[in-house]
């Protein structure tokens, strides 16, 4: 038997409990200053929002459809809803979504409505798509096919249109990242868009926004991610650009495509047109409070604010020899992976010898700094970086 406190089944006093759950959120603080190589903001305060975490909101079902009782957040639901689909120009008259429990759902969601409309279709991602694209599309039965990507992780666009042409007597179900895991690079949708106008293939184009989905749409003069005639469904990681304390996500569609998953009201008084039936409803108050405190301009200069600390960390690493650089709109700077004694202390997010470090918004200028000394005060690394030259090439522009 485990000596383990608490394993023999008995009590533990409040007070060892509390200083555990103490001793737990120390950590995660701590962390966070060096927690700089996954997409997860860190400087909206939630802290208010704490009280409601002590009661069950169940957002079970349909977010158009209230359960009984007044245990659930649809309302907010509904109203977080609509500030999305009015960020991505949904139609007012011809707009629906709900609240996921993350990315994945979203796009376990999507691919399920597309499976709806077009049951024999392909799946098309890229190589640089998120590793739930491939799970999704296994966990439906569908067959996919992998698109190549250009060396900064952007679709190559004429071998889509080489494989949809080449598979044309089945339907597509093209999957378009703004934002891939490693690079932040952005599918072109519009093109992607005109390219498939032009074949006969029947088709339906879901944008993977995860992460930059929403900085993407609030910068001034992009118009790409549009939910109408552009795009058939979106989906975007709650806890990312918005860093809500849970993770959560958002997914729309337009509500006449969704009426293929037409279902009837249940036991629960509510429609079963999610993936989840029960749903959390703490994030719809998250987000409804991250969209109502900081409005428009707010979110938008968030976005400006970490691209040019983004900006300011690629200038910094190239002028102490560390070739880094990103994509235009991105917050993510790519290097060639430093040395372990760097990875030690940094947690980035590292893969076939390139790493990535993420200026979320939260990460400061003085945590760039100490990480670019850390990296030279290491400088032998530079050396052992030098075998990957081919891939150092390929990295500056
Ligand atoms: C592009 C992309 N899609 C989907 C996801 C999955 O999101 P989640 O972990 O919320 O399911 C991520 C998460 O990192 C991502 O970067």
């Amino acid at each position: 038997m485990s000596a383990d406190p608490g394993r023999d089944g008995s009590a533990t006093r409040p007070e060892e409990l509390l200083a555990e759950l103490a001793a737990v959120r120390s950590a995660a603080v701590a962390g966070r200053e060096t927690h700089v190589g996954f997409p997860v903001a860190t400087d909206i305060d939630y802290s208010p929002l704490a009280p409601l975490f002590g009661s069950l909101l169940n957002n079970i079902g349909d977010p158009w459809t209230d359960p009984a009782g007044a245990n659930h957040t649809k309302r907010y639901e509904r109203e977080v809803l609509d500030w999305f689909a009015d960020l991505f120009q949904a139609p007012v008259d011809d707009r629906w979504g709900y609240l996921t429990s993350g990315g994945t759902e979203g796009n376990l969601y999507a691919l399920y409505l597309a499976r709806a409309r077009f049951p024999k279709a392909l799946v098309y991602h890229s190589a640089d798509a998120h590793y739930s694209l491939p799970k999704c599309v296994d966990i439906l039965g569908l067959d996919s096919v992998v698109v190549r990507t250009d060396e900064r992780g952007e679709m190559d666009y004429d071998d889509l249109a080489r494989m949809v042409d080449r598979h044309r007597d089945r339907p597509a179900i093209v999957v378009a990242t703004c934002g891939t895991t490693m690079t932040e690079a952005a599918d072109d949708v519009p093109r992607i868009r005109r390219l498939l106008a032009r074949t006969p293939v029947r088709h339906h184009l879901h944008v993977d926004g995860a992460l930059a989905g929403v900085p993407l749409a609030l910068a001034d003069g992009r118009a790409t991610l549009r939910l109408d005639a552009t795009v058939d469904s979106i989906s975007i990681s709650g806890y990312k650009f918005l860093g809500t304390p849970v993770p959560c996500g958002v997914v729309l569609t337009r509500r006449t495509l969704q009426q293929q998953l037409a279902r009837s009201p249940n036991y629960t008084g509510t429609v079963d047109t999610t993936i989840s039936g029960s749903r959390s409803g703490h994030p719809a108050l998250l987000l409804w409070y991250a969209i109502r405190s900081l409005g428009h301009h707010g979110l938008r200069e968030r976005a400006e604010r970490a691209r040019e600390l983004a900006a300011y960390a690629v200038e910094r690493l190239k002028e102490v020899g560390w070739p880094a650089w990103r994509h235009e709109h991105a917050f993510t700077v790519v290097f060639p992976t430093p040395s372990p004694a760097v990875t030690a202390k940094w947690v980035l997010a590292s893969s076939a010898g390139r790493s990535h470090l993420i200026c979320m918004p939260g990460v400061t200028r003085e945590a760039v700094d100490a990480f670019v000394a850390d990296v030279v005060a290491t400088g032998g690394a530079l050396v052992d970086a030098l075998p990957r030259q081919r891939e150092r090439q390929a990295l500056v522009r």
